[in-house]
This record gives structure tokens, sequence and C-alpha cells, in this order.
């Protein structure tokens, strides 16, 4: 019922604009959100990079209502890499790997456009793969609802094809995920695997956790028993710990841990002492209220920290 009464605040413009304009919003912002701007984040990004961590940066964005606010967001991408580079955080680890990457939604660069919006999302998004293998980063395509599976697997390939180090995201909570994990467990292909933050209906996703959770340990073995590169996204300490135990179990390499900015920042780093690569999801840009509110509805519990940041500064 939290979840969606901060939903359904998260919807109001009155709200929006109240919170966004209150000096206090500033302290937890800086929390979830790695910056409001270009340089601010790549700041964080060096502190992360510097505690042993690696980085994948999501600019920020409302929906993209038209090809101008399309090729915006693409520049906005350009910038950042731009300035990873200069900052001399974008270097390639490995073929596959690089100590910063850009995470980008379709939607942001064209996709739900009414006209062309796949072509479109697929030119722009070769631009900011392009920009990427230039500083020697790399780019993940983050994926969205269910309607848009197709068309971001299919973007994926295309780009692949010049771009392989380009990853994909996968959602277990989908019921045609295990089977995408096996299309796309072959050498070389970098996988992100999440839950899925999407309101999905019964008739394509598991409704149930236990049965979401259960997807994922299938997808982390049908992941990790291939030769591709599973990136495991989660904060979730029993998946994270048979994402190890499998890892040892196929003497995997090749994988890395995810988590978000602000999120369990401990764990981040107790796994990356341990020696599991760690890379951290920094979203940034002005646009960041919708982000926010969406954490604090996954995990009400943050809605607490929320109101002790509020209190604490009267
Ligand atoms: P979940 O939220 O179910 O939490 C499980 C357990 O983790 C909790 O019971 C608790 O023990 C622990 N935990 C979680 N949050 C905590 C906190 N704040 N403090 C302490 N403990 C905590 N989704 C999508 O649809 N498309 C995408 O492209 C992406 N991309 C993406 C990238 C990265 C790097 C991450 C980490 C996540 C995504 N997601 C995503 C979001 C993802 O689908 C999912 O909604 C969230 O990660 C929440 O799911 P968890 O697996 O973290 O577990």
């Amino acid at each position: 019922m939290l979840r969606s009464a901060i939903l359904a605040v998260s919807r109001n413009p009155r709200l929006e604009r109240l919170i966004t304009a209150a000096p206090v919003s500033r302290g937890v912002v800086r929390r979830f959100v790695g910056g409001t701007d270009t340089a601010t984040v790549v700041e964080s990004a060096r502190g992360l990079v510097a505690s042993g961590l690696t980085v994948t940066l999501d600019h920020l964005g409302e929906d993209c209502i038209d090809r101008a606010h399309a090729e915006a967001v693409v520049g906005a991408y350009r910038d950042v890499l731009d300035a990873l580079e200069l900052a001399g955080l974008a270097e390639r680890l490995a073929p596959l790997t690089a100590r910063s990457e850009v995470s980008v939604k379709l939607s942001a660069i064209g996709q739900a456009l009414p006209t062309d919006g796949h072509q479109i999302a697929l030119e722009h998004a070769r631009e900011i793969c392009a920009a990427a293998e230039r500083v020697g980063a790399t780019v993940t395509l983050d994926m969205e609802d269910h309607t848009t599976t197709d068309s971001t697997l299919e973007v994926l390939a295309d780009l692949r094809a010049d771009f392989p180090a380009t990853a994909a995201v996968l959602q277990a909570y989908l019921h045609r995920t295990e089977g995408d994990c096996r299309d796309l467990a072959v050498a070389g292909s970098r996988v992100r695997l999440c839950k899925g933050a999407y309101r999905e209906p019964a008739s394509v996703a598991y409704q149930k956790r236990g049965q979401v959770n259960l997807s994922y340990v299938r997808c982390i073995n049908v992941l990790m028993a291939s030769g591709g590169y599973p990136m495991l996204a989660t904060h979730d300490p029993c998946l994270i710990e048979i994402g190890m135990q499998r890892a040892r179990f196929y003497e995997k390499s090749g994988y890395e841990f995810q988590m978000l900015y602000g999120i369990r920042p401990h764990e981040q780093l107790r796994l990356a002492e341990m020696g599991h690569p760690v890379r951290v999801y920094v979203p940034y840009g002005a646009q960041w209220y919708g982000y926010l509110m969406r954490r604090l509805a996954e995990r009400p519990a943050n809605v607490g920290f929320f109101a002790r940041a509020l209190i604490s500064t009267r």
C-alpha cells in the first residue's frame, strides 16, 4: 500500500515542485543520485573507482517527447563520456569490460516516438556506442517494460555487429527470460540480470517474490555455465551468495556484481575487497525526482531515511 501511495505522490506535479525545491531534498538526492550535472557525477565516479569499484552512468530523464529531445540525450551521453576520458576513468580493463560504462534507456533516445521509433533509437544508440568505443568505455542497454523487450533485443543484436561489448539486460520476473538467457549465453556476451522493476501483468511475468527469485537462480545457472559475461544486478544477499557459489562451481573468471548507487554501499565494498568485481549503477542529471521516488517505493524503509533527513534540518 505504501508503495502505491509513494508512486501516486511521484505523479503529483505540485508535490514534485515542492520536494524538488526543498533544501532538505539535497541530502537525500546526494545519497541516491551521483550528481545533478556532468562534472559532479564524474567526481562521484572518481570516488567509487578510487575505492576499487567500477561504474555505469545513467543519464536521468523523463519520457522522450520528440526527436530534438532524444538528440539532446545523446549529446549528454557524449559529454559525460568525454568527461570520463578527461578524468582518466574510461579505460578498458579487458576486451569486454571497462572501468566506466554508460547505461542507456532506449525510450530516452527515441524508441517510443510514434514514427520510426525503433530505427531512431538504433541510430542514436549507435552514436553513443561509437562515442563510448572512442574513449574505451562500454554501453549497456537498460531494459524497460515488456512491450519493449523484442525491440530492445533487436537493437542489441544490430549494435553488437559493430560493438560486441554492448550489454543486454534481462529481467528474471518475465516468463520468457530463461529462454532469452539461453539465447544470449554465448561467448563474450555481456548480460545484466536483474529482477525487473516494472509493474507487469501475470500473462507475462511472475507475480510472487519466490517465483521471481527462483527464475533469477535458474538464469544465474544458465549464464554462469556459459562463455558469456554475467552481470548480477541485485542487492539480495541470498542471490549474491548463490551467484558467488555458482561462479566458484563453474570456475568462472569473467563476471561481475552490480548494485545501485547509495544502496548497500558497505556490501559493494565488502564484495570488491573479497575480489569480486563490483560495478555501481550511478544515475545522474537534473531530472532525479522520478528515479528517487521509484527507489523509495521499492523499499519503503528508505522513506524513514528521507523523513529523518527532513526532521534533522529543522
Ligand atoms: P529486492 O529489492 O527484492 O531486495 C531483496 C533484498 O535485498 C532485501 O530483502 C534486502 O535484504 C536487500 N536490500 C534491498 N535493498 C536494500 C537496501 N536499500 N538496504 C539494505 N538491504 C537492501 N530493472 C529493470 O527493470 N531494468 C533495468 O535495466 C534495471 N537495471 C538495474 C541495474 C542495476 C545495477 C540494479 C542493481 C538494478 C537494476 N534494475 C533494473 C532494478 C531491478 O530490477 C530491481 O527492481 C531492484 O534491483 C531491486 O531488486 P533486488 O534484486 O535488489 O532485490
